[in-house]
């Protein structure tokens, strides 16, 4: 080195050199396609709703959006992938069609492999459920409990594991649609009994994925498209027969750490990702030693399910936010409870007001996962209960979101079927949550 440099300048340098560095991180997707070269559509069901509401303001409004144009909104996220009401979870084909529709966020939940692959699936162990599996002589003998048949007295019962079995195993398996026929007597009898209002129309063997191909996938679709992956947990007892049982010395640490890291290697703009768990462990791991992805992390909350919780889940509150939660994602009951003469209107819950007075901001979740809303009063049905004696009718759906939206103030809906979020937020203008205002 020259002995002309002085000790001062080469700071200066340095320093020129750290503010100038670049991020290490893609700005922007890697292949992208301009999103004007690429056709949102919704399909019938946007128009099917509108169809069915009462006369209202709200409704003349949705009718005057009917000819679009529609665009990719992050207010609309997909959940399991956007499109689940009808394609199987997880699957490739159900992200593009959640693509398709319009939903600026895919989601990816994220399990583990017994050779500590990360994988899109919903729960560790829901394989013999949500894929075929059973059907697979060799890999069926790995699952944490083997099928049994039903008899007089006991429904069919099987428990198969994402830890039970090696990424390239995974791999060889086809997504179906979530359910099981609890009378079956065979294996492939116990593939079928998804809800009649879902179909198995797509039942055709779904793509499934890891989290770095989802990630790529993605990260190639047409149009500006943001990831929402979601950590699961894993086993509960290590000592109780295995299932979702960890690789020896692997824990939810490193699991929540190979999660963010996914991103990190393949040099995705923490912007792009809101992270998600329902262990506030997770959260809390990701806000310190990830911050980038820590300060938009999203606290799903469903510890307020009885009366008594849900007291204690609004009184939780100002305390995440204390800790460097910004968002909070309970389901939509938690927000919403009825009131008026015989509680037929719909209004903000304690828990939304809560929420909003601790500075939070609100992601909920799911749209499209309850079926037809004649029934939800009847069935019990769980993202309805607490205002469910003010349901009735389909033409409700938007209603019910009008009121998350203007008197909740929810920043993005989780949907089963994105193309009716998509509408909705086009027709308001909604464009999501913007990372900016975390940082
Ligand atoms: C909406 O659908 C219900 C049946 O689910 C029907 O009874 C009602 O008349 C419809 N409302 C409108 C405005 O079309
Ligand atoms: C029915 O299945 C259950 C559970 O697999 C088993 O414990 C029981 O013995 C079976 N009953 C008969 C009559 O086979
Ligand atoms: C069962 O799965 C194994 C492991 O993935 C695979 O090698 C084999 O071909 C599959 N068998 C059938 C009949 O699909
Ligand atoms: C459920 O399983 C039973 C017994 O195997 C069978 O008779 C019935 O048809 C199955 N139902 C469906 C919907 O597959
Ligand atoms: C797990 O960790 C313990 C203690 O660090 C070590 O003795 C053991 O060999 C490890 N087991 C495996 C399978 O890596
Ligand atoms: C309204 O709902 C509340 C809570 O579920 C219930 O206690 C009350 O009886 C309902 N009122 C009417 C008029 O149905």
């Amino acid at each position: 080195m020259p002995s002309s440099f002085s000790g001062p300048a080469i700071v200066a340098l340095l320093v020129a050199q750290t503010v100038q560095a670049l991020p290490w991180y893609h700005t922007k997707p890697s292949h992208q396609v301009p999103a004007q070269d690429y056709y949102i559509s919704l399909g019938p069901r946007p128009f099917y709703i509108v169809n069915n509401m009462t006369e209202s303001p709200l409704k003349k409004k949705l009718q005057s959006c009917e000819n679009g144009p529609f665009k990719i909104t992050d207010f609309s996220i997909g959940h399991r992938g956007g499109a689940t009401l009808q394609i199987p979870e997880e699957s490739v084909e159900n992200a593009m069609a959640g693509a398709r529709f319009g939903a600026g966020v895919l989601e990816c939940d994220v399990s583990l492999t017994a050779d500590k692959g990360l994988v899109c699936r919903h729960s560790l162990c829901d394989l013999h459920t949500t894929t075929n599996i059973l059907l697979n002589e060799t890999l069926a003998a790995k699952c944490s409990i083997p099928f049994t048949p039903a008899n007089a007295t006991s429904d069919a019962s099987a428990l198969c594991c994402t830890t039970d079995i090696t990424t390239a195993e995974y791999l060889s398996l086809c997504a179906k649609m979530d359910g099981f026929n609890a009378s079956a007597t065979s294996v492939a009898d116990y593939q079928h009994g998804a809800p009649t209002w879902r179909t198995e129309l797509y039942d055709t063997c779904g793509t499934v994925q890891t989290l770095d191909s989802y990630i790529d996938l993605v990260d190639s679709l047409p149009g500006y498209r943001n990831f929402t992956p979601e950590l699961k947990s894993g086993s509960y007892d290590p000592t109780a027969a295995s299932y979702g049982t960890f690789p020896a010395n692997y824990t939810q640490e490193d699991y929540a750490r190979d999660f963010v890291q996914a991103f990190i290697h393949k040099k995705i703009d923490p912007q792009r990702v809101w992270v998600q768990s329902f262990n506030p462990a997770d959260i809390f791991l990701w806000i310190k030693e990830f911050p980038a992805f820590g300060r938009q992390a999203v606290y799903l909350d469903e510890s307020g399910d009885t009366p008594e919780t849900y007291v204690a889940a609004v009184a939780l509150l100002p305390s995440l936010k204390t800790k460097g939660v910004n968002i909070i994602a309970p389901p939509f009951n938690y927000l919403l409870t009825a009131g008026g003469p015989q509680n037929q209107s719909i209004v903000p819950s304690s828990y939304a007001i809560a929420a909003t007075a601790a500075g939070l901001d609100i992601i909920t979740w799911s749209f499209e996962r309850s079926g037809p809303l004649t029934e939800v009063k009847a069935t019990g049905e769980y993202y309805y209960s607490s205002f469910a004696d003010a349901v009735h009718t389909d033409g409700q759906f938007y209603e019910v979101l009008d009121i998350l939206v203007k008197d909740v103030g929810i920043k993005a809906m989780f949907s089963d079927w994105s193309a009716t979020v998509t509408y909705y937020a086009n027709c308001f203008g909604l464009e999501g949550p913007k990372s900016e205002d975390y940082i």
